[in-house]
C-alpha cells in the first residue's frame, strides 16, 4: 500500500514554518511514500521562488509541488518551469501554453512510480482558463498504463467543479483533491470506482488570518474597496491536508483521512 501525504496551499513564512516544525513528526507518524504540497502562495503569499521550491524538495523531501492561479507571481519561476522536473503548473490555465506542464510522471524518493496532474477551474476564476475536463482527459490518456498511482490537484474556487472533476475521473485516477479555497473541508471519501476525493485540502499557514493574510489589509479592501497591500499573517500556524492509502497494483484508493496539525497545540 502506498501512503500519500498531501498538504494544501502553503501561505508565506507561517506556512513554511509549519512544515519546518512538523516535517519530522509527519515522516515518523504517517510514513509517507509520496509527499506533496501546493506551493502557489509559498513566497510572501504570492507565487513561489526557486529557493523555496528547493527547500521543499531537497531540504524537506517533498516529491512534487503543484500550483494554481498564482504560479507566475514571482517572475523568476517562469523560465524555470520547463526544467523543473517536480514543479507543476495548471495545464489548462490561460497563461500556460503547453498543457503537458500540468502532468508529471515521477518516482518518489521511496521508489514509487506515480503520476500527478495539476488543473485549474473556470467557475469564478479567469474566463480564459481552458476547459479542465477536456484537459484532464488528454492528460490522463498520456499516463502509461503501468503507472497506477495517479493524483490530481484541481485548483478551483467552486466546490461543485472540484467534485465534478472527481466524478469525471472516477476509476481513472487514484485521488482527486481540491486546492485554492484555503479552507479544509470535512468531506473526504472514496467514490465508487476507487477514487479518493476531498473538496479542499485547506490552508497551511496562519489561522489568525483571512485565508492566510493579515486581516487588517484584507478588511480594508472589503470595507472601502480601496487597494491595500496584502501580507501573509504570522500567528497560529496550522498544517492541513490529507493522508491516503493507494493500492499500487490496482491504483484504487483504500483509505483517506483529513490531517490538521495545529502547531501551537502540539509538541514537536
Ligand atoms: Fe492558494
Ligand atoms: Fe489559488
Amino acid at each position: 500500500m502506498i501512503k500519500v501525504f498531501a498538504i494544501g496551499d502553503v501561505v508565506g513564512r507561517a506556512g513554511r514554518k509549519a512544515i519546518e516544525k512538523s516535517i519530522g513528526l509527519i515522516k515518523k507518524r504517517y510514513k509517507p511514500d509520496i509527499l506533496l504540497l501546493n506551493g502557489e502562495n509559498s513566497a510572501g503569499g504570492f507565487g513561489i521562488t526557486k529557493k523555496i521550491f528547493h527547500q521543499f524538495t531537497e531540504e524537506w523531501g517533498f516529491d512534487c509541488i503543484t500550483t494554481g492561479n498564482h504560479w507566475h507571481d514571482k517572475k523568476e519561476i517562469i523560465p524555470f518551469i520547463p526544467e523543473a522536473e517536480r514543479l507543476l503548473v495548471p495545464g489548462n490555465m490561460e497563461n500556460v501554453a503547453d498543457e503537458t506542464a500540468g502532468l508529471k510522471i515521477l518516482t518518489s524518493t521511496t521508489g514509487v512510480k506515480f503520476a500527478v496532474i495539476n488543473l485549474i477551474g473556470k467557475a469564478f476564476m479567469h474566463d480564459g482558463n481552458r476547459n479542465p475536463f477536456q484537459a484532464a482527459s488528454r492528460l490522463v490518456a498520456k499516463i502509461p498504463e503501468n503507472v497506477k498511482v495517479r493524483i490530481v490537484d484541481m485548483h478551483a474556487e467552486a466546490s461543485s467543479e472540484k467534485a465534478g472533476m472527481a466524478y469525471f475521473l472516477r476509476s481513472k485516477v487514484s485521488l482527486v483533491y481540491g486546492t485554492h479555497s484555503h479552507v479544509p473541508t470535512a468531506d473526504e471519501r472514496i467514490l465508487s470506482g476507487g477514487t479518493g476525493f476531498v473538496t479542499d485540502l485547506g490552508l497551511t499557514g496562519s489561522y489568525d488570518s483571512i485565508i492566510g493574510m493579515e486581516p487588517k489589509a484584507a478588511l480594508k479592501r472589503m470595507l472601502t474597496s480601496k487597494k491595500a497591500r496584502l501580507e501573509p499573517a504570522k500567528d497560529n500556524p496550522w498544517l492541513c491536508g490529507i493522508t491516503a492509502e493507494i493500492d499500487e497494483n490496482s491504483g484504487y484508493c483504500k483509505k483517506i483521512d483529513r490531517v490538521c496539525l495545529k502547531l501551537n497545540d502540539i509538541d514537536v
